[in-house]
């Protein structure tokens, strides 16, 4: 071990125990607080800017022996799906739109409303950036939680919205009556992430639908990011697509980049109100974006259920492993209801990610209210054996 992993473990420990003795101020209460609870002060912020990310995860990544940091699936595509791809490849020279139209009718179908709901994207990110554009055109504000997912955050802020931040709660769920509160006549959007990205936790689906009958309405639509919901059992009665059965001016994002492991084929959905889609065709390119290769891929992998949950299973092995080793090695993990999980760190998030990095092992780093964060992907069993020990030459 060298001198500075040594200097590592007794800062760490020194916190812990002075934070155990209530001697250290505000940046520390979280190794004083019981496991997953929200330290309360400051805003989160991701330790690479995307860009600086970018490039650090593509110089190192042909030396990555764990890829531990976009929330992959490990296991993905499913092999029905590679199938149905490879056969789509040779009809590649003509347009994709029965392909598309018979995607929509699937996924209608699945959710259990008329496809005039449905509006298929290049991912999900596509839906949270054109309905970020949409809804910012003349202004207003948004409100969603701090931490959250950025994309349609950022994308809402660059249309000149203001972002209108409600801190999560101590147990890191989204504040509904804060949130609540926030609306006013210029809210033209609330955001809600759940299961939440960086945090991985989940807030309680009976208090959205609460929410969304409050709130909801023809100037202020409810945004509901499910991009991880399908890890939970019994996802579907969690979804907020109920809400937009009942008429509620709902938009629910949902991706194939998760569970169904297609993230780098790009393919994603939306479901919304018909009178919503219309709107959004009047700046969309409409099926034009969309690939034949993921559509074929796509339908194949909605109908492999055998691969969803076995990609479902694996995620929660990887997690049941991951917490205990972490809890093992003195660390403090959130409770993580997603493919993800995130833990707080005794070094700064910059040189935490260097060290990783050089050891093969790709993670993400952030500041979540002046805290460093360490935030890891599901793998497979392996890359979470080289993660947990490369954790632990690094940090303790
Ligand atoms: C919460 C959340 N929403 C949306 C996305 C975007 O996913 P995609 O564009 O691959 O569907 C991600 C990706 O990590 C995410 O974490």
């Amino acid at each position: 071990m060298t001198s500075t992993t040594t200097f590592n473990r007794r800062d760490w420990l020194r916190k812990a125990s002075l934070a155990g003795a209530g001697l250290l101020a505000a940046p520390s209460i979280v190794l004083n607080a019981a496991p997953g609870l929200l330290p309360r002060h400051a805003a989160v912020r991701e330790i690479l800017p995307s860009l600086e990310w970018e490039k650090a995860y593509y110089a190192e990544r042909p030396k990555l022996k764990a890829r531990l940091l976009a929330n992959e699936n490990p296991w993905g595509p499913s092999p029905k799906a590679r199938l149905a791809i490879m056969d789509a490849a040779k009809t590649g020279n003509r347009y994709q739109h029965e392909a598309a139209d018979n995607l929509r009718k699937m996924i209608a179908e699945f959710e259990g409303v008329s496809e005039d709901h449905i509006l298929l994207a290049p991912g999900s990110s596509d839906v949270l950036e054109k309905m970020a554009i949409m809804h910012f055109m003349d202004g207003g504000n948004l409100v969603a939680a701090d931490p959250a997912y950025m994309s349609l955050i950022k994308t809402a802020m660059a249309m000149k919205a203001d972002w209108k931040k409600v801190r999560l709660t101590d147990t890191w769920a989204h504040d509904l009556e804060g949130m609540a509160k926030a609306v006013d006549k210029d809210t033209k959007m609330v955001y809600i992430c759940n299961p939440n990205n960086p945090t991985g936790t989940l807030t309680d689906s009976d208090d959205i639908r609460a929410f969304i009958r409050k709130v909801a309405t023809n100037e202020t639509t409810v945004f509901v990011d499910e991009a991880y919901l399908e890890f939970l059992p019994d996802y579907k009665s969690k979804s907020m697509v109920s809400m937009i059965k009942e008429g509620k001016n709902v938009v629910v994002a949902r991706t194939f980049s998760k569970v169904h492991g297609m993230a780098g084929l790009r393919i994603g959905y939306g479901v919304m109100l018909p009178e919503m889609l219309e709107k959004v065709n009047t700046i969309w390119r409409g099926y034009m974006s969309l690939c034949k290769t993921s559509l074929m891929g796509a339908m194949a992998s909605l109908e492999d259920t055998e691969f969803q949950k076995m990609s479902v299973k694996g995620t929660a092995d990887a997690r049941a492993q991951t917490m205990a080793g972490l809890t093992r090695l003195g660390f403090k993990p959130v409770p993580s209801h997603t493919s993800f999980m995130i833990f707080p760190i005794s070094m700064k998030g910059k040189p935490f990610l260097d060290a990783m990095f050089a050891k093969g092992i790709g993670v993400r780093a952030f500041d979540i209210f002046g805290d460093d964060y360490c935030r890891v992907s599901m793998g497979k069993p392996e890359e979470m054996e080289m993660f947990l020990a490369a954790l632990e030459e690094v940090l303790v």
